[in-house]
């Protein structure tokens, strides 16, 4: 990170408000509040991948030494929101129902939970755990991708609504493909890739009484969690309290409710204690979802000099036999690029496999990986820097959706980043370049990630100490949301940063949605804006009230503070905020203020991009890649806090090169198991994989998208990394590596 981008703020950048919290370990994570009378549930998984439960014997597992419960179907209390009509679950209406856990003794995947062991200590009731002995009817699973693409389906989701996402689509002519001057046509593979957050997934569930639910969960989402809970127990909404105070990393996985925790809450109910329910790190691979396994095929049409005539691209993704689960993976073909003729097809592959779920970029990630790294090979057949071939198909509106874009400042991303990553040195002609015994390669790749935009609600509190206090649903699941926040308020107000506090993470407090789509700066910003000027609102009426002549025709824009005194446009009163509460004889004043998205939203096309190129060594004999660096270029709108938008972007690209080089959930088929299920089998990159990223913000406002001007960062750091990194490998060595990852066994 470059300290001149710092410098060119009008405000210092932020260290995380809750920084000292959680590196001194006083922040409280899901599975660390302590509970009088607390109970410890163990999971067991099912050890087939089809069938059904034969029997259960828990007999020495009951017997054992501090052991509470052993619940399963055979026992289990009746969760009233599940659905029971329906033989199988491709029936309605069970069909896209969440696994209902210990409902009855079916076996849809591999370590699907089936026991809980509840016991008086974690290690009591692992103990237990182990004693449970489980006999199956096995029967003939399929959790094999390719060997069953013949079945892949269009998504449920597509039939209902031709304009979704998923849904089959044609512009232009049919057949463009076919008489297209250059034609490319290939094959790319996405394998299983697993979130592995460093907090392992936890849920504390705690019945206050019998309709009164409150959990500390690990969650995206609290007020989602709250409905589904819920609808899951047949009680109000308000009788249900979710806290996700601090997140230790979702990327995805918090989206949704699992097993787990429905198990955790069963667990609760059946032995009248607050039952802790944490899972294992295989059971992270296994019970809370995963970026599922893709297979992707690209037809690409252009002229000798670089203009695209045609895309075809097809995918099919996996998902289980009980739930519909469906990413947005070819929507970045249908607006990226400016060919005239663009048909998409997307599958869904029901497999005898947990449900998958979103993991960071989306879809989106995925389909990068295919289109990005067809891009690269069609320029490589016309003999085309790859960034003049993008250049040469740039969009000045949307093809898709044919509306202008809000805001589109990729040009300068591709000039930036050319320059960063020091694309001169860069041969057209691959294994041109070495460094020693090393092969040099140079590569980039594009990602983009709709600008979302959600209703939120944020109460706000200004004390005659000038103490601004807010409180908002919406979680953190690490991005730094409270810091993003004060920043805002500080920036609204001109009150300083150590004056204002963020509360976040729990139903309680108004309403946010999820913390996921990169929409939370874009909603819960403006959400902040509004309440501050809200407040100054309500300040400038107190003080006309008192005859102070120059407020009575001024703005909440004109009116800022300077620590606690008052400013009108610009000019001191010499008046503080005590004072006006002392004429008025008020302690405080508060605000309750949604925002939420507007009209512009037909209007526009609203989308953030990003930019990422690639510098590798690449090992002739031993096959070994080495990043040498990532720049990551963004136009994310408004860069409301650029020292966490920069770690964000470090941390995307971090991803980014476990997709391209080293993450892989290897299934052994024969079983429908996992075999890579811990962090020594399953390769993250470390600090040694990890280069120097250097990060760009084009950092203008797209006052279309949100009043805060901003689209988003979390996902588009992400998008483009692995086709970038994939494609600087094929600029050192000349192979095209469409598996990933690109593993040394795929270059020697
Ligand atoms: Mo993100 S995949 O929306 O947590």
């Amino acid at each position: 990170m470059n300290e001149a981008f710092f410098d060119k703020k009008e405000y210092k950048p932020l260290d995380r408000v809750d920084g000292r919290l959680k590196v001194t370990g006083a922040a409280r994570y899901s599975a660390e509040y302590p509970m009088p009378n607390m109970a410890y549930a163990v999971l067991v998984g099912s050890r087939i991948a089809k069938g059904t439960i034969k029997s259960i014997d828990s007999k020495a597992a009951e017997r054992a030494p501090g052991v509470l419960a052993v619940i399963s179907h055979l026992n289990a209390i009746k969760v009233p929101g599940y659905q029971s009509k329906g033989e199988h679950p491709s029936e309605p209406p069970t069909n896209g129902q969440p696994l209902r856990v210990f409902f009855d003794n079916k076996i849809y995947s591999n370590d699907q939970p089936v026991v809980a062991v509840v016991a008086t200590s974690l290690e009591k009731a692992q103990y237990g755990a182990s004693l449970v002995k489980i006999q199956y009817n096995k029967e003939q699973h399929q959790t094999n991708l390719e060997a069953n693409a013949g079945n892949a389906v269009l998504p449920a989701a597509a039939k209902k609504n031709p304009k979704s996402p998923t849904a089959d689509y044609d512009r232009g002519q049919k057949d463009a493909f076919d008489s297209a001057p250059v034609k490319i046509e290939a094959e790319y593979v996405l394998p299983t890739e697993v979130h592995n957050p460093m907090e392992l997934q936890a849920i504390t569930a705690h019945w206050e009484a019998d309709d009164r639910l409150m959990v500390y969960d690990k969650v995206q989402g609290t007020k989602m969690a709250q409905k589904n809970f819920a609808k899951e127990w047949n009680i109000p909404e308000q009788n249900v309290k979710v806290i996700s105070t601090f997140v230790g990393g979702a990327f995805g996985n918090g989206l949704h409710n699992w097993p787990h925790e429905t198990a955790a809450i069963i667990a609760a109910k059946q032995v009248k204690r607050p039952v802790k329910l944490v899972l294992t790190r295989e059971q992270m691979f296994t019970m809370v979802g995963y970026r599922p396994r893709t297979w992707q095929k690209i037809q690409m049409g252009a002229t000798k000099d670089g203009k695209l005539v045609a895309i075809n691209h097809q995918s099919i993704g996996q998902t289980s036999s009980y739930e519909e689960f469906t990413e947005s993976t070819l929507q970045q073909t249908r607006m990226m690029y400016a060919s005239p003729s663009i048909s998409t097809r997307y599958r869904i592959l029901p497999l005898d496999v947990a449900t998958p779920i979103w993991m960071r970029g989306p879809g989106e990630a995925t389909g990068a990986f295919g289109l990005e790294s067809a891009m690269d090979e069609m320029a490589h057949a016309i003999g085309m820097d790859p960034v003049d071939f993008r250049l040469a198909n740039y969009t000045e509106s949307d093809p898709d959706k044919n509306v202008p874009w809000s805001t589109k400042y990729m040009r300068e991303c591709y000039e930036e980043g050319k320059k960063r990553i020091g694309w001169e040195n860069r041969k057209l002609k691959p294994g041109e370049v070495r460094d020693g015994e090393w092969l040099v390669g140079y590569g980039m790749g594009t990602g983009t990630f709709g600008a979302n935009r959600n209703s939120a609600t944020v109460h706000a509190e200004l004390d005659k100490e000038g103490n601004l206090v807010m409180h908002c649903a919406i979680t953190d699941i690490g991005p730094g949301t409270g810091t993003a926040m004060v920043q805002i308020a500080s920036n609204t107000t001109g009150l300083p940063t150590e004056k204002i506090t963020f509360h976040l993470g729990s139903s309680e407090f108004p309403n946010a949605g999820l913390q996921g789509g990169s929409s939370t700066v874009n909603s819960v910003g403006p959400a902040v804006q509004a309440a501050c000027n809200a407040l100054k609102g309500q300040l400038i009426t107190m003080a006309a009230g008192k005859g102070n002549a120059a407020f009575t025709s001024a703005k909440p824009d004109d009116l800022m503070f300077d620590k606690a005194e008052i400013q009108l446009g610009g000019k001191s009163l010499k008046t503080t905020i005590a004072d006006l509460f002392k004429q008025n004889n008020i302690e405080k004043i508060e605000t309750t203020n949604e925002s939420k998205p507007d009209e512009n939203r037909n209007k526009y096309s609203m989308y953030a991009f990003s930019m990422h190129f690639a510098k590798v060594h690449v090992h002739p004999f031993t096959g070994q890649v080495r990043v040498m660096k990532i720049v990551c270029c963004a136009d994310a709108g408004t860069i409301v806090s650029p020292k966490t938008a920069a770690s964000q972007m470090i941390g995307g690209a971090t991803g980014g090169i476990g997709m391209a080089l080293t993450e892989d959930a290897v299934m052994d088929h024969r079983f429908g198991r996992y075999v890579t299920k811990d962090l020594a089998d399953y390769h993250m990159p470390v600090h040694a994989d990890v280069p120097d990223i250097d990060v760009y913000f084009v950092d203008k406002p797209d006052l279309l998208a949100d009043p805060v001007g901003s689209k988003g960062l979390g996902e588009i750091a992400i998008i483009g990394v692995a086709p970038a990194i994939a494609n600087a490998v094929f600029n050192a060595t000349g192979k095209r590596i469409r598996e990933l990852p690109i593993t040394p066994d795929k270059l020697i």
